[in-house]
């Protein structure tokens, strides 16, 4: 790849008008680590999404969440969950290949396309503000972030010392507010896409939060150790109201992603 001839081949085609996907870093069949594997195949799909003339989201914007908050207990402490942002992330690139102008609210900031404007939080007050100032003029908001339920009462200036004497410590918390129910009650022209984490009564759980919550999907996940967060697959099923629910088998997380905001696209 490195070769000067391949180099100016490569920028005649760029001269040209080609739109080149440049090869990926890794051990190569020459028996060393360089610049010159083939990419994955699910960057591949995502650079030909991005560029092919279909883009259903064309002119909309779209808001996503991804990560799961953390809430701070000390300055050293805080309460968190395994959510790694992947599927958020998965989203966000889906909605920019397909053509939207992309808001991407996360904890974790893993690599998106340049459609895609990041901007990083930590706890979820800080996800509910940055969600709410971008709501009103997006067209498609998908709440992908694990929002922690509770967050301690007060925060310590302080790192918490143990007692001498006292085996145990209290923490008092208090509710979050739950972003996704304050946009459902608020949506207007917004398609509002949640998502259910769920280890038990996957689908009878999830169809109690598509009401409660008043979104018009809800993509409901089962979660457990080793399964829903932190992996690169998920097998998800797809609920919306007044349609029976759609189970899909497991797949990439890009792939659930795009097949997300495809469906979304759609019902637009
Ligand atoms: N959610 C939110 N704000 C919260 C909690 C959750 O916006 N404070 C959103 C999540 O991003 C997700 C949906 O609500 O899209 C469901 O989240 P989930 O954690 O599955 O459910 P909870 O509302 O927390 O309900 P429960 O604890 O009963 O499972």
């Amino acid at each position: 790849m490195a070769n000067a001839a391949t180099q100016s081949n490569v920028r005649r085609l760029k001269d040209m008008g080609v739109r080149v996907l440049p090869p990926a870093e890794g051990f190569l069949a020459e028996g060393y680590t360089a610049v010159g594997r083939m990419p994955d195949l699910d960057v591949i799909q995502l650079f030909v999404d991005t560029y092919q003339a279909k883009q259903p989201l064309a002119g909309k914007q779209v808001l996503v969440s991804a990560g799961g908050t953390q809430e701070r207990i000390d300055p050293v402490r805080y309460i968190g969950n395994d959510s790694s942002g992947k599927m958020g992330t998965a989203v966000a690139n889906a909605a920019a290949a397909a053509g939207a102008d992309v808001t991407l609210v996360a904890t974790k900031m893993l690599p998106v396309l340049p459609a895609v404007d990041a901007v990083y939080v930590t706890s979820a007050a800080e996800m509910h503000d940055a969600m709410l100032a971008n709501f009103e003029g997006a067209d498609l908001v998908v709440m992908a972030a694990a929002v922690a339920d509770f967050r301690p009462t007060t925060v310590s200036g302080n790192k918490i010392k143990k007692q001498s004497g006292d085996d145990a410590l209290h923490l008092d918390l208090v509710q979050n507010p739950d972003i996704l129910a304050e946009m459902g009650a608020q949506k207007s022209h917004q398609y509002l896409v949640g998502f259910a984490a769920e280890t038990n009564d996957l689908v009878a759980n999830a169809q109690a939060k598509l009401e409660r919550k008043g979104a018009d999907m809800i993509v409901a996940n089962p979660v457990g150790y080793g399964q829903g967060f932190n992996t690169d697959t998920d097998t998800v099923t797809i609920l919306r109201p007044d349609q029976a629910p759609l189970a899909l088998d497991e797949a990439a997380k890009t792939e659930v992603a795009s097949t997300i905001v495809r469906l979304a696209a759609m019902a637009m």
